[in-house]
């Protein structure tokens, strides 16, 4: 990969993205700043097509089956379809899953709602996709009830951001994250579909939010 997975307090902006990333004016006070500009974002998701194909090749695999998790990681998982495809990568099937822990709340409630359509995935190798990974609980879930209630023969994890520091002790070791984008200071977060309480899923990159604004919750977004 080209460019440092491990994104430092200040982030990381490349300088192509400078002009574009100042923090609109009706915008200032709640949202601090960029953390990780479109370029940036862009070159990793490129990186992390290739370890996923490159995989898929090693294992012969004839086509890549992708849950995505609504709503934040929608505009990651397109770019990273499209970045498949620009590979070579073979045919991406994509579904979609609503999986949600933290509702209009800051802080993880630790119970966490599946709903929406699921697909058909028995014997499938599957890779799941979402934007950050917490406390851990969604994707311990999500990959639990894949394996053991709907017969996946195997479940992979691809998240565009990882805030490690606030990893569940017992998800530490025990959740794969198995492709990884970033992984990011403990700071509230949003932009680029991730949301805070609701908020600047629309932004075209990841921004750090103003924790003072927000009520300075100890929760993560
Ligand atoms: C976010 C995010 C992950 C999860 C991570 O979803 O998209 O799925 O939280 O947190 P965890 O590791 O502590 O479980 P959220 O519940 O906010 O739903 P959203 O994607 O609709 O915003």
């Amino acid at each position: 990969m080209r460019i440092p997975g491990t994104v430092p307090l200040g982030g990381l902006i490349h300088p192509k993205d400078s002009a574009q990333v100042s923090v609109r004016k009706d915008l200032k006070g709640q949202i601090n700043g960029p953390l990780i500009s479109p370029t940036f974002l862009q070159e990793r998701i490129h990186d992390l097509a290739v370890a996923i194909c490159r995989d898929a090749k090693n294992e012969k695999a004839n086509e890549i089956q992708v849950v995505v998790v609504l709503k934040g990681a929608a505009p990651f998982a397109n770019m990273l379809c499209q970045e498949i495809y620009r590979c070579g990568g073979p045919p991406v099937r994509i579904n979609y899953i609503k999986a949600s822990s933290y509702a209009k709340s800051l802080e993880s409630s630790g119970e966490v709602k599946i709903e929406g359509h699921l697909p058909y995935i028995r014997h499938k190798d599957v890779i799941i996709v979402d934007d950050i990974v917490d406390t851990g609980l969604t994707l311990a879930k999500l990959k639990k009830y894949f394996l053991k209630e709907r017969r996946a023969a195997s479940v992979r994890i691809c998240a565009l951001l990882d805030k490690k520091a606030r990893r569940l002790p017992r998800l530490r070791k025990g959740l794969k994250i198995d492709y990884i984008g970033f992984n990011i200071p403990n700071m509230f977060v949003a932009g680029y579909g991730i949301d805070c309480a609701e908020k600047f899923r629309e932004i075209p990159y990841v921004v750090a939010v103003n924790e003072g604004y927000f009520g300075k919750k100890k929760g993560r977004k």
